[in-house]
C-alpha cells in the first residue's frame, strides 16, 4: 500500500510538473496508457489471493481516479493558460486603417455576380431581390410543381420547423420564386436579374449545401425564344470575354417552363486546360425556357397577352469556369491562401467598359 501512496504521490509530481499540453499528455499515456505504471499495477491484481485482491483492488482504484482527476485539472489550467496567451498574441485593432491596400481580396463569388450584373445591367435588367426563407407558395407552388409532385424532393429542400397554421416555411431551393414575387409586384414589361443564395440538403464534390443562383426573366407582349437566345449569347460572350461562343440548346424540363432547355457552349481541353470557345466538346451552363401559362396565371397575368422567358445559371459554376477554380468546396473554407490566390482587388470594380475579370 505504501508503494501506491508513492506511486501517487511521484505521478501527482509529475502532472504539476507538466509545463504545456503536449508533455502533460505524455505523463497521461506512462501513467494510465496501455503499458502506463497503473495499468501495470492492475495487471498484477490477477496473481493475488481474493483478500488481498479486494483491498489492494479498491486502493489501486482510488490511486487511478485521484491520477485521472489530478490529470484533468492541470489540463484545464494549461489549456486556460494556452487561450489566455493567444488571446494576448492575436490581438488585431479594428480601428486600424484597412491600407495599406492589396491585403483584403474580393470573393470570386462576389466578383461573378457584379460581373453577371454588370453585364445584364448594360442589356437593361434591373437586379430584383427576394427572402433565402421562401413560402412553398413561391418556392413551388406558383412555379407549377403539382402538390406531393416528386419534383418538390428533387430539391433536398431544407424545411423549417411547421408553423401554427400547418404550413412549412423552407429555406429557397433556387432564385426562381424571386420571377413570382416581381411578377406580382410589378407590371410589363418586365426585365429583371435575381442573383442571390440558394439552399439543398446536398453535399459532397460538386454540391455545397448553400450556393449561388442567377435568375433571368424577361416579360412582355411578343417576348420568343429568339430573344432569350440572343441575350444568352451576349451574355456568354461578354462574359467568359470570347468572340462566337457555339452555343446549343438541349430539350429539357422544368415544371416552370414550357419549352424547357439546358444551354451548353463549345470548349476544347488541351493538356487539362479547358478553353471557352469553339471546339470539339461542350459544356453545360445553365437552364432556361419560356415561362409556363400556369406561371404567368399564378401571377394574374394573362398568358393570351403577355409571355416571357427565363434563365437560371449556377454562380460557383460559372466561376469555376472562368477562373479555373477546381472544388467547389473551397469556395466556402474561408481559407486565407486560397482567398488571396483567387480573390480580387476590391478597386477594381467589373464593368463592361473597363473590363470584366483578369
Ligand atoms: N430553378 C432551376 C434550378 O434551380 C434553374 C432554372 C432553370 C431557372 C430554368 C430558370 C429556368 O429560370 O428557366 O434547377
Amino acid at each position: 500500500m505504501d508503494d501506491l501512496e508513492t506511486l501517487r504521490a511521484e505521478l501527482t509530481e509529475a502532472v504539476e510538473a507538466a509545463p504545456d499540453l503536449a508533455a502533460l499528455d505524455e505523463v497521461r499515456v506512462a501513467a494510465l496508457g496501455k503499458k502506463g505504471r497503473v495499468t501495470a499495477l492492475m495487471k498484477s491484481l490477477g496473481g493475488m489471493d481474493p483478500e488481498q485482491r479486494k483491498a489492494f483492488g479498491q486502493e489501486m482504484n482510488r490511486v487511478k481516479d485521484a491520477v485521472a482527476r489530478t490529470i484533468e485539472q492541470r489540463r484545464a489550467t494549461l489549456e486556460a493558460a494556452a487561450l489566455e496567451d493567444r488571446l494576448q498574441h492575436e490581438r488585431i485593432d479594428v480601428t486600424l486603417s484597412a491600407r495599406p491596400e492589396g491585403t483584403g481580396s474580393i470573393h470570386p463569388i462576389s466578383q461573378t455576380w457584379d460581373e453577371v450584373v454588370a453585364i445584364f445591367g448594360q442589356m437593361g435588367f434591373a437586379v430584383a431581390e427576394g427572402p433565402d426563407i421562401e413560402d412553398d407558395f413561391h418556392n413551388f407552388t406558383a412555379l407549377n410543381f403539382p402538390p406531393d409532385h416528386p419534383a418538390r424532393e428533387m430539391h433536398d429542400t431544407f424545411f423549417l420547423p411547421e408553423r401554427p397554421d400547418g404550413s412549412r416555411h423552407v429555406l429557397r431551393t433556387h432564385t426562381s420564386p424571386v420571377q413570382i414575387r416581381t411578377m406580382l409586384s410589378q407590371k410589363p414589361p418586365i426585365r429583371v436579374l435575381a442573383p442571390g443564395r440558394t439552399y439543398r440538403s446536398d453535399s459532397d464534390m460538386t454540391h455545397t449545401p448553400m450556393f449561388h443562383q442567377v435568375e433571368g426573366l424577361v416579360i412582355d407582349q411578343a417576348t420568343h425564344m429568339g430573344h432569350l437566345k440572343g441575350c444568352l449569347q451576349e451574355f456568354v460572350e461578354a462574359y467568359f470575354e470570347v468572340d462566337d461562343v457555339p452555343m446549343r440548346f438541349r430539350p429539357s424540363f422544368f415544371p416552370f417552363t414550357e419549352p424547357s432547355a439546358e444551354v451548353d457552349i463549345g470548349c476544347s481541353r488541351k493538356d487539362g486546360d479547358l478553353r471557352i470557345g469553339a471546339g470539339d466538346d461542350w459544356l453545360e451552363i445553365l437552364g432556361c425556357g419560356m415561362v409556363h401559362p400556369n406561371v404567368l396565371r399564378a401571377c394574374g397575368l394573362d398568358p393570351a397577352e403577355y409571355q416571357g422567358f427565363a434563365f437560371g445559371v449556377g454562380l460557383e459554376r460559372i466561376a469555376m469556369l472562368k477562373y479555373g477554380i477546381p472544388d467547389l468546396r473551397t469556395f466556402f473554407e474561408s481559407d486565407l491562401r486560397w482567398l488571396r490566390h483567387y480573390g480580387f482587388g476590391a478597386l477594381d470594380v467589373p464593368t463592361l467598359h473597363g473590363g470584366l475579370g483578369r
